[in-house]
């Protein structure tokens, strides 16, 4: 972690909880976050499933803690049954938003199109996307990996442009680490973190430096500190390890 960037730990609820967990779990991290004092991650961001949004704006008023929504639609309003654009999640001082996670590339057709469509909607409505970005085992094992990765941020930056990443973080989520428990070891996570701002800098060398670069992939209480001290990781993207107040509380100090 370099100290130029932001650091930022953001959890990622999945489809997880209801209105007493939300309220539970929100209630354990404001006052754990209290009690912790000062020496936290820059930025605290949660992602509810997007229905209890408005809960959690209302028990995070006076909170540190921000909001993020874990998929947004890149449409306006209209004939798009079962979705949620920006300017609605928007209402509920969501600040961030998960764009092209594995398991909204993999199960529900968010594909190149779709995820540089709504990382420019989420931009166009002032929320932040979170990026996510990643090879599979068997990219990994053919030697793909920063084939991969470069494929999916070169689309972004030929579609928008590397302006785009001025308001953006990414995550890098290698899939096989996701859920598994296999989690990169930092020097595995280090390598593809900076080969992402290598290619960044290719563009625009500020940018590069400045973008915070997430490590996400069964980050726990136990491997943050040592994932979060390299050079180039700058937080993490956390999911089953956010859901437990505990473990998200230790993860924030770093
Ligand atoms: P995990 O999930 O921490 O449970 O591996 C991370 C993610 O999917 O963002």
């Amino acid at each position: 972690m370099n100290f130029m960037r932001q650091f930022v730990v953001a959890g990622n609820w999945k489809m997880n909880g209801s209105i007493s967990q939300t309220t539970g779990l929100i209630n354990d991290l404001i006052v754990g976050i209290k009690k912790i004092g000062g020496k936290v991650a820059d930025k605290i961001i949660i992602c509810p499933p997007n229905i209890y949004l408005p809960l959690a704006q209302s028990l995070l008023a006076d909170s540190p803690i921000r909001l993020g929504a874990q998929n947004i639609n890149q449409h306006d309003f209209g004939a798009h049954t079962g979705e949620i654009n920006t300017s609605m999640v928007g209402e509920f001082d969501t600040e961030y938003a998960l764009v092209g996670h594995s398991e909204r590339r993999a199960n529900y057709g968010d594909d190149d199109i779709a995820i540089i469509a709504k990382i420019e909607a989420a931009q166009n409505a002032g929320i932040v996307p979170i990026f996510c970005v990643g090879e599979s085992l068997d990219q990994r094992e053919q030697g793909q990996t920063q084939a991969v990765i470069s494929q999916q941020i070169q689309l972004v930056i030929d579609a928008l442009g590397i302006g785009a990443f001025v308001s953006m973080i990414i995550a890098y989520e290698p899939i096989w680490a996701i859920g598994t428990g296999k989690t990169a070891t930092p020097d595995q996570a280090q390598q593809v973190h900076l080969f992402i701002r290598n290619l960044l800098a290719q563009n625009d060398n500020t940018i590069a430096a400045e973008v915070s670069i997430l490590y996400g992939g069964s980050v726990n209480s136990k491997n943050a500190t040592s994932l979060f001290a390299c050079e180039d990781i700058d937080g993490g993207l956390v999911g089953g390890a956010s859901l437990k107040a505990d473990d998200f509380l230790k993860i924030v100090q770093g």
